[in-house]
């Protein structure tokens, strides 16, 4: 089925004992035992398993293309389990520019735990070729990546996981699966901070994990999630399930009017560059065309004059929210060297855009107006 038909049923079942259609929440944490000690329904304690958990889990999965889905409270709480799958002393190759909470957790959390990492500009297919050595056992990729929104080519990089024998594991959450499918490139795992394009209206926190295939990786992670106990509560399992049954439209429709606000900002005297895979001019421009089925609602720009003249927009807009995140129904336009403080890469005049569902004809005019004119 395509994908429009999976966000909508999957995970999704009409009520037996009420005829309900849309799911009910589900917060009780414990679960009756028949008379001869069994679990009919298979649900014990709501940290092992849960009704409105095992519905999410179930269309995560589908829509990926995988095995099955492993729910957590937030994509770093995913992100962590998938390092405390690996054993210390392995070495792991990720992204200079990957989630900077990601890279922060290999740095400050995972390094004191023995895993070793190499960072390194995933676009270089051969800097990432030198930096795998045969204790590698992940290689992670995300793209695009915040906050260029550079592309790496999963299909090459995936061969490079095959080769060094280590897990490939994509984070998805800027593509979703209605752009990019990682499975279809090689990836063991995929993630998705469901907190953004997933649950879609900025008003909960989730992440999850989407394995290929069954075996002894899922059973970690699985094992993991329970005992380690950073679970989503059923209304937050419940709020991206119903996120999801619009994903592809809304994805389609930010896609599309990125993509406006891109060409626009391109154009604009006071703009120094334009951030966005869908622009011939981005260096990632052809890779994603083969890879990704649009190029998504997040773009990022440099103002000239630096940080104050990007301030300065940011401080006049009026359709746009000034706040991090993305994936919402808003607009957001955020200076993300400010959140990502001490240490960043990121230039000091950049504003990281978020595309809402706004009509882009008003994305446009508030843009305009904050920028002013001239040069
Ligand atoms: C690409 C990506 N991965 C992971 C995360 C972490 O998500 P969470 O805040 O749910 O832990 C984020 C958050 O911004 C993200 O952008």
């Amino acid at each position: 089925m395509k994908i429009e038909t999976v966000a909508v049923h999957a995970g999704m079942a009409v009520d037996p004992t009420t005829g309900a259609v849309a799911p009910a929440i589900h917060p009780s944490t414990t679960f009756e035992r028949e008379p001869d000690g069994s679990f009919p329904h298979g649900h014990i304690y709501s940290r092992s398993s849960a009704p409105n958990r095992a519905a999410l889990e179930a269309c995560l999965s589908a829509l990926e293309g995988g095995a099955a889905g492993v729910a957590f409270s937030s994509a770093s709480a995913a992100t962590s389990a998938i390092f405390q799958s690996l054993a210390p002393g392995d070495h792991v190759v990720a992204p200079t520019d990957a989630y900077y909470g990601t890279a922060k957790l290999l740095r400050e959390v995972f390094a004191g735990w023995g895993l070793d990492t190499t960072f390194v500009d995933m676009t270089d297919l051969a800097a990432v070729e030198r930096a795998v050595r045969p204790s590698t056992k992940l290689l992670w990729a995300e793209t695009p990546s915040n906050p260029l929104w550079k592309v790496s080519d999963l299909g090459r990089l995936g061969a490079i996981a095959r080769a060094a024998g280590a897990r490939f594991v994509v984070d998805n959450t800027t593509a979703t699966p209605v752009l990019q499918s990682p499975f279809k490139h090689g990836a063991d795992l995929v993630v998705h901070a469901t907190t953004k394009c997933l649950g879609g209206h900025s008003d909960v926190l989730g992440g999850a994990v989407v394995a290929r295939e069954r075996g002894p990786l899922l059973d970690r992670l699985r094992l993991l999630q329970t005992t380690g106990g950073a679970v989503p509560s059923p209304f937050d399992c419940w709020l991206v399930l119903r996120g999801i049954r619009t994903l592809p439209y809304r994805v389609r429709a930010q896609s599309e009017h990125a993509l406006t606000v891109a060409k626009f900002l391109a154009a604009h005297p006071r703009v120094e560059t334009v951030h966005y895979p869908g622009l011939p001019s981005h260096p990632g421009h052809e890779v994603a065309r083969r890879q990704m089925a649009m190029f998504g609602g997040m773009l990022s720009v440099q103002i000239k004059g630096g940080a104050d003249a990007a301030m300065a927009v940011a401080a006049k807009v009026r359709v746009f929210t000034r706040a991090t995140s993305f994936g919402g129904t808003e607009s957001l336009v955020e200076h993300r060297a400010s959140i990502e403080g001490p240490g960043t890469s990121t230039p000091v005049n950049l504003l990281r855009v978020s595309i809402g569902l706004e009509h882009p004809d008003d994305l446009v005019e508030d843009l305009a107006q904050a920028l002013g004119a001239g040069a």
